[in-house]
């Protein structure tokens, strides 16, 4: 028998639209849309949103569940990870499988798989991290794109880890411009920040705030640069995650002037911490350490507008939470050992109601960036991130009025600190729905680890 939920008198904003309209879902997908008043739907359950954004669930396009990094794991697992999404109004995040050097990408994918499996409150999907470029990994990724697995990040950062020389990034580029696979690529010159860690930590500059100060926007720049040029003689498309400096947002407007298939993430925290954060006494800096790393405030606004001139497409978490005790500590006395990452996947939709409030961005394009572009980007659109009939029932209730205070003390993500503690925010998620089950019911948590089902993407639908 088919159950029907009715969700009434809310409005539905998607990336094109703003109307006030009554959703029908049917079992796990969206039936129909209509104006309130003008139909006759027998629902099983009504759901009332008036007064309230009835949006899409937000996707999270980069997450880090239990990445092991400097020695350690990012704190949550996929169940804590996705029910702290599900809280914060995301219902479905790619996550980085990782292919170890000298392990094939399969045994990367196997294990993420396995990490993921049963776990998760929403959906799930994979990316791959290729840290190894070969002729077998190069087939492999046909297979991978064939399956589901159709975006690749490479790393020019993180020299002897993750990272890949130029010659292999091309052969991989060519790879994907053959099969259809997009790279993302962390756009950082390692081999030339490597040389300035190991300088400042002679010169005894041990802080977190060096961290920020050898990762320089110099570097990014010359990265993205890079990595741009480099995907033209491929004729690849490029995806460039985690952007942080103005200089980089310009490479990547530049090259899209030019026509190039040339796309841009950004992140929450680099549009609303800075530098002064990686400052702070007390080794609390350390708390902000990521790369790429948090830059001076002014370049918040050349961010701003990459999202609003779309230059920048995509606003995505790069959640890789490391607890501030025994994790972050790790790096006391040499900034280079402090694990890389943000906690973030509870907190992105509210930001970015923020930087709607604020005047930042417009509603309609806080649903764009955070919902239905990292769904087409990745191939899940519109089965993911828009509000439509045959779409999948992943749906919010997001009260735009409600004032709240983001702290460790009240958040559902598995780590000890808040990057935005004591910050007011407007707007609050009330009720969340993946594909038709109620996840979060009016503030209460109704959802369970396994309910969360794994995504095969079909290729970048931005290139057809
Ligand atoms: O600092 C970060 N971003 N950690 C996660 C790994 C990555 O480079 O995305
Ligand atoms: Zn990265
Ligand atoms: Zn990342
Ligand atoms: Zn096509």
């Amino acid at each position: 028998m088919t159950r029907r939920t009715a969700i009434c008198g809310g409005l539905v904003i998607t990336a094109s639209d703003e109307i006030h309209a009554d959703v029908l879902i049917e079992d796990t997908r969206i039936a129909a849309l209509a104006v309130p008043g003008t139909h006759s739907w027998s629902a099983d359950r009504t759901i009332d949103a008036t007064g309230k954004y009835v949006i899409p669930g937000g996707v999270d396009a980069h997450t880090h569940m239990e990445l092991p990094f400097g020695g350690t794991f990012a704190s949550d697992t996929f169940e804590t990870g996705t029910r702290a999404a599900a809280w914060g109004g995301t219902t479905t995040i790619v996550d980085f499988a990782v292919q170890s050097v000298g392990h094939t990408l399969r045994e990367g994918l196997d294990a993420w798989h396995a990490k993921a499996e049963g776990n998760c409150a929403i959906d799930y999907a994979f990316h791959m991290i290729v840290s190894d470029v070969n002729q077998e990994t190069l087939k492999e990724m046909d297979l991978l794109v064939e399956e589901g697995v159709t975006s690749f990040k490479q790393f020019m950062a993180y020299p002897g880890v993750f990272y890949s020389d130029d010659g292999q990034i091309l052969r991989a580029m060519q790879r994907s411009a053959d099969n259809g696979g997009l790279i993302m690529m962390h756009a950082e010159n390692g081999i030339a920040i490597d040389v300035l860690v190991e300088q400042a930590l002679a010169r005894g500059e041990t802080d977190p705030r060096y961290h920020g100060e050898v990762r320089k926007a110099l570097l990014e720049a010359e990265a993205t640069h890079r990595a741009i040029r480099l995907a033209q003689v491929a004729g690849a498309p490029l995806y460039v995650v985690h952007v942080s400096a103005m200089e980089a947002v310009a490479e990547l407007a530049r090259a899209r002037d030019e026509g190039l298939h040339v796309f841009g993430e950004t992140c929450p925290q680099y549009l609303f911490l800075s530098t002064d954060n990686l400052a702070e006494p007390g080794f609390e800096g350390a708390k902000y350490v990521c790369s790429t790393p948090l830059r001076p405030r002014e370049h918040q606004a050349h961010l701003w507008k990459g999202l609003r001139t779309n230059d920048l497409q995509v606003v995505s978490t790069d959640h890789c939470p490391f607890c501030f005790t025994g994790q972050k500590e790790l790096g006391r006395g040499d900034f280079s050992r402090i694990p890389n990452g943000l906690p973030g996947v509870e907190n992105r939709m509210d930001l970015l109601h923020q930087a709607v409030v604020d005047g930042h961005i417009s509603r309609r394009r806080w649903i764009e960036i955070a919902c239905a572009t990292p769904a087409r980007m990745f191939g899940m659109y519109p089965k993911k991130g828009t509000i439509a009939p045959g779409a999948d029932a992943d749906v919010v209730l997001y009260d735009p009025h409600a004032e709240q205070v983001l702290s460790a003390e009240t958040h559902h993500m598995n780590v000890d600190y808040s990057a935005y503690e004591g910050r007011r925010v407007t707007g609050r998620v009330e009720t969340v729905l993946s594909r038709g089950e109620l996840v979060i019911d009016r503030r209460e948590y109704t959802g369970r680890a396994g309910h969360g089902a794994y995504i095969p993407r079909s290729t970048c639908q931005y290139l057809h």
